[in-house]
């Protein structure tokens, strides 16, 4: 049986989150738990670096989630300019200046990222709060889908509604892309009523004998003097 270590533990208003560690040296295994429930790990993060793809290199972006950091570092890797990153549990991002993975440290270290402790669904709202619009890119992926919630709370950011309120805050030409579990028709319903210019892309992660039909959702806002 592989080595289990616990890196931080935390238990606050959203419930526990635990950063731990399965196994030693080259072969560990980082593993993130969120309001109990297990979230990710880093065994196959294709998915998560996969988001990253849709902010173009020199981009402002805004993303929602900050996990294990592999969406941000991915972006950090692709020379965005800066990155707005909006996680809604304090200790997480209090683990990440303490740098307890190698990755987290890196995110919390490059001058590009601003780590923000709040709700993605606050910012989104533009109720005048911190991080300030418009971005280039937004990329949230902070829960599994509508049909598989950590947060109960979150079924409201896969609505119309607050799409448009993310919709709003892209610059002309900007896209806003989304990480879901699997396809969801309500999602892409919602989506698609955004603009013609949305996708579903369906992708799929292989973790050994297991296959993850994953999607990622996205609309693009029209350029800045072009009928859509
Ligand atoms: C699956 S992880 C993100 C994984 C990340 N893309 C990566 O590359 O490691 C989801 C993250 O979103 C955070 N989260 C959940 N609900 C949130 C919300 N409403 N606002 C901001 N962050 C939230 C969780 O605490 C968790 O850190």
């Amino acid at each position: 049986m592989q080595d289990l270590t616990t890196l931080a533990r935390s238990c606050g208003r959203h419930g526990e989150v635990v950063l731990r560690r399965r196994g030693t040296g080259d072969d560990a295994v980082d593993e993130l738990i969120v309001n109990g429930a297990f979230a990710m790990d880093s065994v196959e993060t294709g998915s998560e670096r996969a988001l990253a793809a849709f902010a173009a290199p020199g981009s402002r972006v805004l993303v929602g989630g900050l996990g294990l950091g592999f969406t941000v570092a991915e972006l950090l890797d692709g020379h965005v300019a800066s990155i707005d990153l909006v996680e809604l549990e304090g200790a997480l991002v209090t683990w990440a200046y303490e740098a307890k993975t190698p990755r987290l440290g890196r995110v919390a270290a490059d001058p590009r990222v601003r780590l923000w402790v709040d709700d993605i669904r606050t910012v989104l709202a533009a109720t005048g709060v911190e991080p300030q619009p418009p971005w280039d890119a937004i990329l949230l992926d902070v829960d599994n889908g509508p049909d598989f919630l950590i947060h109960a709370e979150n079924a409201d950011l896969y609505r119309l509604p607050t799409l448009e309120q993310a919709y709003a805050q892209l610059c002309p030409g900007g896209v806003l892309a989304i990480w879901c579990q699997g396809p969801h028709a309500g999602l892409w319903s919602a989506v698609r009523a955004l603009t013609s210019a949305s996708r579903e892309d369906r992708r799929r992660a292989v973790r050994g004998r297991h296959r993850i039909d994953y999607v990622i959702y996205s609309a693009r806002a029209p350029d800045r003097g072009r009928q859509q």
